[in-house]
């Protein structure tokens, strides 16, 4: 699964690693970091590793059972979240439904669009096009507090009950932290439907509760082999270091980070991978991205998202001439679900007709080996992921993949990976400009530095 023949000295020279004598010479402490996250999780002293075992109690069931309400009742579901409470399911929906669902004529699960920003043209365009009486509105916040996500429930709330009176409260499905926070009350209150987020799970390693698992099913994904598949991630992540993906992916990245290499570029080559990108980027920039434990230093390497192979066209000529501060991670799909060849149109034209007969998926991954290559003659460094095809197992033992990855780089650094002080600030700051109840304090201060 895990390539890292371009990591290697023997293919860039001093730009590579040892990797053999790396992972050797790490592999104690890579499974003392590996055997940490563990123990914590086991123990229960870490408040955040909730995650490892997702979904908790009988959530599997209560998402299924309000999926299964849902079908044919609704032919849209608009799912306001941001951050870890949208980019999961974003990633699931876009990867795993039709790449063009929402055109379909026949559709056998709704239609799902994220709300995830305050562009009032987009949440109002949005609804200017739904019919109210067939939409579901998934409102996503574990905080309950997050201001762009509340925007768009303001808005939601009062175009759904503007045009179905009462009726207004079947329609929205509330997933909040159990307890904390304004809307779990408010959703008793109005008598919603709602599910939890565990309060041991942050945003961004929520994908597997529910705030992924109903838009997926909502959108009539098989959620239980997602889960399987990120089962399955964790007997890999067990298994000794020299045999352990998880464990060498996240010793490449800290071994060249180490070597000054503080960019790290995800690009799958998918189309439908596209917002996996962004998913992991926020994974990686949140988690990583601290102040370290005990002297302070400001610690984490920067991701950039790209697609394959769209951003060969735009990216990669820095990547091969740029500085030397990347390190690239590719996704490769080996199987396509559809056996789409190119077709030979042009049999009279040489240069078009050697592309004829040829599978798509076979251009895709010519594409991505031709520039794994191209980079490593740069002295680039990469490794390729591959994925079978892309399937709701597939995906899901990628993504715990990466989050496991990222929790032993969080031990590597020795940061809490699973906090974001950096984001709570701008929240509370957000706040107190808008005039939230309980924010004069810092309002004033930020009138007295000029800040409006
Ligand atoms: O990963 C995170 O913690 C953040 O991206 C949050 O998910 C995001 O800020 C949204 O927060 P909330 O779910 O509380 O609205």
């Amino acid at each position: 699964m895990l390539d890292l023949r371009n990591v290697d000295r023997a293919r860039l020279g001093n730009d590579g690693l040892d990797f053999a004598s790396e992972l050797n010479a790490h592999a104690a402490k890579l499974e003392a970091a590996r055997d940490a996250v563990q123990a914590r999780f086991a123990s229960g002293t870490d408040a955040y590793l909730g995650w490892m075992a997702l979904p908790q109690g009988d959530v599997l069931p209560e998402v299924l059972r309000i999926a299964e309400r849902a079908q044919g009742r609704f032919d849209d579901v608009v799912v306001l979240g941001i951050g870890g409470s949208s980019l999961g399911g974003l990633t699931l929906v876009t990867a795993l439904q039709h790449p063009y669902f929402n055109l379909l004529g026949r559709r056998s699960a709704a239609r799902v669009h994220f709300v995830d920003n305050v562009d009032g043209d987009v949440i109002t365009g949005l609804l200017e096009v739904l019919d109210p009486r067939r939409t579901l509105v998934n409102v996503i916040s574990k905080s309950g507090t997050t201001t762009e996500t509340m925007a768009a429930y303001l808005s939601c709330k009062a175009w759904l009950s503007g045009a179905l009176g009462a009726d207004y409260k079947d329609h929205i499905v509330a997933t909040t932290d159990p307890e904390k926070g304004i809307l779990r009350p408010l959703a008793q209150r109005e008598g919603y439907e709602t599910l939890p987020v565990p309060p041991t799970v942050g945003g961004r390693f929520s994908v597997f509760s529910a705030v992924g698992l109903l838009p997926a099913a909502l959108g009539g994904i098989d959620v239980r082999a997602l889960l399987n598949g990120a089962k399955r991630a964790h007997d890999v992540f067990a298994a000794p270091a020299s045999d352990n993906d998880v464990l060498k992916l996240a010793l490449v990245n800290h071994l060249f980070a180490e070597r000054g290499r503080n960019i790290n570029v995800f690009m799958p080559y998918s189309t439908r991978l596209r917002f996996l990108s962004d998913w992991f980027a926020q994974l990686w920039a949140e988690s990583l991205g601290k102040h370290r434990r005990g002297d302070g230093e400001r610690v984490g390497t920067t991701p950039v998202k790209a697609v394959g192979t769209t951003d060969q066209h735009s990216q990669v000529q820095l990547y091969r001439e740029g500085p030397k501060d990347k390190i690239v991670t590719l996704v490769k799909v080996e199987q396509a679900d559809r056996a789409a060849t190119i077709p030979n149109a042009e049999p009279n034209e040489p240069e078009m007709s050697y592309l004829g007969h040829k599978p798509y998926q076979t251009l895709m991954n010519a594409e991505l080996v031709a520039t794994a290559h191209a980079l490593a003659e740069a002295g680039q460094p990469n490794v390729t992921l591959t994925l079978p095809r892309v399937d709701a197992e597939n995906l899901g033992f990628l993504m715990q993949l990466l989050m496991l990855q990222t929790a032993v780089n969080g031990e590597l650094l020795n940061i809490n990976a699973f906090d974001q002080p950096g984001v709570e600030l701008g929240k509370v700051l957000t706040y107190a400009l808008m005039g939230r109840p309980g924010f004069d304090e810092r309002r004033e201060e930020l009138q007295k530095a000029g800040v409006e």
